[in-house]
């Protein structure tokens, strides 16, 4: 199919969903229109609808469709990419921050078993920890912003790169609130912190979640097409340049 009749199909499915038809139903036909564009194909096709005047929060629902229509590319990606290869460690991250999420539930749950604070429970030792490693994550959403984001603007797909850093300048006030939580829990009301650290867990677990995905489904193998060969040491030097996270693993 051309590219045209695939954008005005994409475009028919975005109407169907914004007229409140079945999403359930919407989506599984997009699936089916998405399962043979590739990433690059597809953002750049995202990128002229929304030159065309669709908002981006409208995209995001056709991202949701193409994210389930694309899971199969992060698998291909980490096989073609060389360990240290800027891509392979954000992937890599993500899969830190993933788990960290995880206990953070765990923690959150045994939290709310608790009546008050208890100066002796290892929990809120390892709550401050991980409330500090999510503050770090704003390292890796540096480097995402300033050497592949920009490059990605270059290539003409800028709508993708748009959403994602819109997406980090909106989980940073939570983060922040987390640690701050975190480190105030003694001076607080005990059932207003728990209430404050579930309502932050549960919204770092949901976005955050859905961020990387979004990267590593869509974001990240339209870097890998696009992004010429020879940029990526370049990328490599200036990643060096800002840092890693303190949970990166070994290069
Ligand atoms: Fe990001
Ligand atoms: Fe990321």
């Amino acid at each position: 199919m051309a590219t045209t009749e695939r954008k005005e199909e994409l475009k028919e499915i975005l109407l169907r969903l914004n007229c409140g038809e079945e999403v359930e139903k919407v989506r599984e036909d997009a699936r089916e229109l998405l399962k043979n564009i590739d990433a690059s194909e597809l953002s750049r096709a995202e990128q002229e609808l929304i030159e065309e005047g669709l908002k981006e929060d409208e995209l995001k629902e056709l991202c949701q469709a193409h994210i389930e229509a694309t899971q199969e590319e992060l698998k291909k990606l980490q096989l073609e990419l060389e360990p240290g290869h800027p891509l392979d460690t954000l992937i890599k991250e993500h899969d830190k921050i993933l788990e960290m999420l995880d206990e953070l539930e765990q923690i959150k749950e045994e939290i709310k078993k608790l009546s008050k604070y208890d100066e002796d429970s290892p929990v809120f030792d390892r709550l401050r920890e991980l409330a500090q490693h999510i503050i770090e994550t704003e390292k890796h959403h540096d480097r995402e912003e300033e050497t592949i984001f920009p490059r990605l603007r270059e290539e003409g797909v800028s709508g993708p790169a748009n959403i994602m850093e819109m997406e980090h300048e909106d989980m940073w006030p939570r983060k922040e609130r987390l640690a701050r939580l975190a480190e105030e829990v003694e001076e607080m009301d005990f059932d207003e912190f728990k209430k404050k650290l579930s309502e932050d867990i549960e919204y770092l677990g949901l976005h955050l979640r859905d961020h990387i995905f979004k990267e590593n489904n869509i974001l990240y193998p339209t870097a890998q097409k696009l992004i010429a060969e020879d940029a990526w040491e370049d990328i490599e030097k200036r990643s060096d340049e800002i840092g890693y996270c303190c949970f990166t693993p070994e290069k």
